[in-house]
């Protein structure tokens, strides 16, 4: 492998001077010293010479050459030359933390007619929100996170327009959603507000915000904007969800539950929309779990038991290597029920699996359940209801929508009430359906509708959060 050089500035970690200059190291815990994977050898520089060390570990400034780091593959992207079709063509976008989704979409009618998703390259910068967040603020790495982002969307789209034949020049608009960190990193601001206390971006009363023109290669006749955001972290990708599952036009109460590396939750109840963050982590998407990944090959995406015997069914008919969101929630469920496993989290005992899973990992997970029924307990007390009022419940997002509603309940994520309906892509179908001639301005009436519930402002959210710790079914 070849050694590079890196010079490491007063207040920086290794892992940031490297993403800095482009050269990628695996950081899925974000830089907190736990998941190991940023581990590089130092063949020169203020540390001992021929040591391995944690990148995210080593802020001593100097140069440093090391053995271990790949140049984060920005290859140009050059969008088809074609001549205009004669179609009018729509460009749907759901910037994820960890995957960018985009589609081809007829305008007339929010279909979609070809999708295509990338993981974010972003994820340089860690797994999480958070790391992105703190990179974001340097203005040193703020360029290079909107570069990412903006790389990813138009090699989406160079794809996209490439397998449909389509030119350019059939753009008409574009719509594009995401929460409010992955929209400030790709619109190249100051994340500070949503960096710092009390995390208020300040995106819900800008409206629908228009892409800079240096933000997407599109021809100057398509008007590109994000959908309204709802408040704090709860972002245009939450909008989008909602106006794909129809939560304020169908029976109600509704409550939708949007799980992927972040957990929104949207209560339509009597004229309004409640909506909430849960600071869940990155867990549900893999993130944080020693042997962990999003969904994909070799990840165990589902979990059943029949007596001592165990079923592990994996992504892409590999063998497991990992445990993604949906098969560890699947485990938690099983392992609860087989008694392996307290409601108070303590792992008694494991049976064989083909995933090493151990006791920090029950611990991520059940941060991650315990911060998301604290935010439906919350806002359904908010509404003066319970979870046997509801009319229906929409689970949505990467985790969120693969997600066993049967092992959810089991462990306590999901109130007791009507069956899950699982939405896939919503954020995805949500800004599809915004390209429609009245698109904008559902997502508007929808941004009007609702009140952000900020969760770290209630004096009872520690006790909230801390009854949902338990893994166990909720009271009817
Ligand atoms: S241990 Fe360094 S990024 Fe996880």
């Amino acid at each position: 492998m070849e050694p590079v050089t890196v010079e490491v500035r007063e207040g920086e970690s290794l892992l940031l001077a490297l993403s800095r200059e482009g050269l990628f190291v695996e950081a899925p815990c974000g830089g907190l010293g736990r998941c190991g994977s940023c581990a590089v050898r130092i063949a020169a520089g203020p540390l001992l010479p021929d040591s391995r060390h944690l990148a995210c570990r080593v802020d001593r400034p100097g140069t440093y050459t090391l053995l271990r780091a790949h140049p984060i593959d920005l290859p140009p992207v050059r969008l088809p030359r074609r001549r205009k079709t004669g179609r009018d063509l729509g460009l749907a976008v759901d910037l994820g933390t960890t995957t960018v989704a985009a589609a081809l979409v007829d305008p007339a009618t929010g279909r979609i007619l070809a999708a295509a998703r990338r993981t974010n390259p972003q994820r340089a910068y860690g797994a999480e929100v958070l790391s992105r967040l703190r990179a974001g603020l340097s203005p040193d790495h703020r360029p290079r996170l909107a570069e990412l982002a903006r790389h990813a969307v138009t090699s989406l789209l160079a794809s996209l327009l490439d397998r449909d034949r389509a030119s350019p020049a059939d753009l008409r608009a574009a719509r594009l959603c995401g929460n409010a960190a992955m929209t400030l990193l790709f619109l190249g601001r100051d994340p500070e507000r949503a960096a710092t206390p009390p995390y208020e971006p300040g995106l819900a009363a800008e409206g629908a915000i228009p892409v800079p023109p240096d933000g997407l290669p599109l021809p100057p006749s398509a008007e590109a904007r994000f959908l309204p955001a709802l408040g704090g972290h709860v972002g245009s990708d939450t909008t989008a969800a909602v106006l794909a599952a129809g939560l304020t036009d169908g029976p109600r109460p509704a409550l939708l539950l949007d799980l992927g590396t972040n957990g929104e939750v949207a209560l339509a109840a009597k004229g309004a929309l409640l909506v909430a963050s849960a600071a869940a982590g990155p867990a549900f998407e893999g993130g944080g779990l020693t042997h962990g990944s999003p969904a994909g090959p070799g990840a165990v995406e589902a979990v059943s038991r029949r007596g001592p015997d165990f079923t592990f069914r994996t992504g892409g008919a590999t063998p497991p290597r990992t445990w993604c969101g949906s098969g560890a929630l699947d485990l938690l469920a099983v392992l609860l029920d087989g008694g392996f496993l307290d409601p108070s989290g303590r792992l008694r005992s494991l049976p064989p699996l083909p995933v090493p899973f151990d006791q920090g990992d029950v611990r991520e997970l059940q941060l991650a359940k315990g911060a998301l029924a604290a935010a439906v307990s919350i806002l359904l007390a908010e509404a003066g209801l319970s979870g046997r009022d509801l009319a229906r419940v929409v689970l949505t997002g990467a985790f969120g929508a693969r997600a066993s509603p049967a092992s959810a309940r089991r462990i306590g994520l999901l109130p007791p009430g009507p069956p899950a309906e699982a939405l896939d892509a919503g954020a995805l179908r949500g800004a599809a359906l915004a390209l429609r001639p009245d698109g904008l301005d559902r997502a508007a009436a929808i941004a009007a509708a609702a009140r952000h519930v900020p969760l770290g402002d209630r004096p009872d959210f520690e006790n909230v959060f801390a009854e949902h710790m338990a893994l166990r079914e909720l009271p009817a």
